[in-house]
């Protein structure tokens, strides 16, 4: 073993969190090994920045980020589509899917894109993103390198399902996966729970990290021999996602901007979206619950409300921007949560209410860290369908119905 239980001892000891060896003596030899080398590789940063509440930065001041709004976008859509399939043709764009997450409102243990949300038929979730995919490889007339971001409490069932289903009829050749990185799982107090005797709890940390974890598995290898200049990142759960959509890349390309966000129009002011501007003169996303009554109202010269669109996870990064953005750091979110965990007598349970927190970085945060950023709208009813829960607001039920008034099959 290259570390030994003094040194885990001592590393224990300066953060605080010695009781994670509260069984080591009860444990054989291979269960003392995992243990020590997943401390070993533990990043104890994050609950140290959760503890001591420096991980969120304080925000700026915000004014209004104008978007390109539907009637420009209809009126160059020809120009903005040649240039995106161009770009596309000459193998300039990849799509990144953020499929790390856990899904715990939806409920299911497996990952959340092998939800079936058909009714007469099989239609997955990862189905349906693949299916999206392929009109613009059919537009283009060649494949778009997909990189499949999953952690590692949920990559062998996806990359299973990926095969089971011969990757719902991509080139697998053009598909690549890889696993984002895990952060420790608290309680209240900071203090690092034990799923297992000779297990740390742990938990996905966040979508903020996809391109720092793609340059740590060395994907990014990849992404270079490609000669990929433009990374379009999405959400797993949005069925009705349109993903490296010609029009938004030639968009952002002839607007020379760092980054693009698709973002819908709001339903109602006080609607729970991120909301796109500025802060501090730079690009952002200022999340509904930081969003005070005098932004809600502020209205800009058309009389219309100035904080007005509402992002999707759907962002086109260009990749040299993406280098600078590394390179940068990104708050730290502590989220409440479920956090299986040993009761006093070391039996492993799991909560039915939040027993503490997770922590984890936000892609929405990587659009404060760019130069620029062009805000694209979309229409709702066709491109946005989240699935968070099984029923009620973003559920498996609101996309289906979504689904069908476009004509989908289920
Ligand atoms: P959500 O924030 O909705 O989280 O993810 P979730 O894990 O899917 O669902 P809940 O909150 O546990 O119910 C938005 C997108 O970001 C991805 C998700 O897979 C989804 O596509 N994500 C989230 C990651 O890739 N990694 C993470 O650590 C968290």
């Amino acid at each position: 073993m290259s570390i030994t239980l003094e040194q885990i001892r001592k590393l224990l000891k300066e953060h605080g969190q010695e009781h994670l060896l509260k069984y080591y003596d009860e444990l054989d030899d291979a269960g003392k090994e995992r243990l020590l080398t997943q401390i070993a590789g533990l990043d104890f940063s994050v609950v140290e920045l959760g503890k001591s509440g420096k991980g969120e930065a304080a925000r700026g001041k915000i004014t209004p980020l104008n978007a390109m709004e539907l009637p420009e976008i209809e009126a160059r859509k020809e120009e903005f589509q040649k240039i995106g399939l161009e770009a596309i043709r000459n193998t300039k764009a990849g799509a990144v899917m953020l499929a790390g997450g856990m899904g715990t409102r939806l409920g299911s243990d497996n990952p959340k894109g092998m939800y079936d949300i058909g009714l007469t038929k099989h239609v997955y979730i990862f189905e349906r993103l693949i299916d999206n995919l392929m009109d613009v490889v059919k537009e283009a007339g060649c494949p778009v390198p997909l990189f499949i971001m999953t952690s590692d409490k949920n990559d062998a069932a996806t990359r299973a399902f990926f095969k089971e289903h011969e990757s719902f009829g991509y080139d697998p050749s053009y598909i690549h996966f890889f696993i984002q990185e895990l952060a420790p799982a608290t309680d209240y107090d900071g203090k690092i729970y034990l799923e297992q005797k000779d297990k740390v709890s742990t938990s996905p940390n966040g979508n903020g990290g996809w391109y720092s974890s793609m340059a740590r598995c060395g994907i990014l290898d990849t992404v270079k021999d490609y000669g990929i200049e433009w990374l379009n990142t999405f959400a797993v759960d949005n069925v009705l996602q349109r993903i490296a959509d010609p029009v938004f890349l030639g968009a952002t390309i002839d607007a020379h901007a760092a980054v693009g966000a698709k973002v819908v129009k709001k339903a109602a002011p006080d609607e729970k979206v991120g909301v796109i501007c500025l802060e501090d003169g730079k690009p952002s996303i200022v999340e509904y619950y930081d969003l005070t009554e005098e932004l809600m109202n502020t209205k800009d010269e058309k009389g219309e409300p100035a904080y007005n669109f509402g992002v999707i996870l759907n962002y086109l990064f260009k990749v040299s921007e993406l280098e600078k953005i590394r390179s940068r750091k990104m708050p730290l979110h502590v989220v409440e949560k479920k956090i299986p965990c040993l009761d006093e007598n070391g039996n492993p349970v799991k909560p039915e209410a939040p027993n503490g927190f997770k922590y984890e970085t936000l892609v929405l945060d990587m659009i404060h860290l760019a130069s620029s950023c062009l805000p694209f709208e979309v229409v709702r009813e066709r491109e946005f369908a989240p699935i968070k829960n099984k029923t009620g607001i973003d559920s498996v039920e609101s996309a289906r119905k979504l689904c069908q008034d476009l004509g989908i099959e289920l």
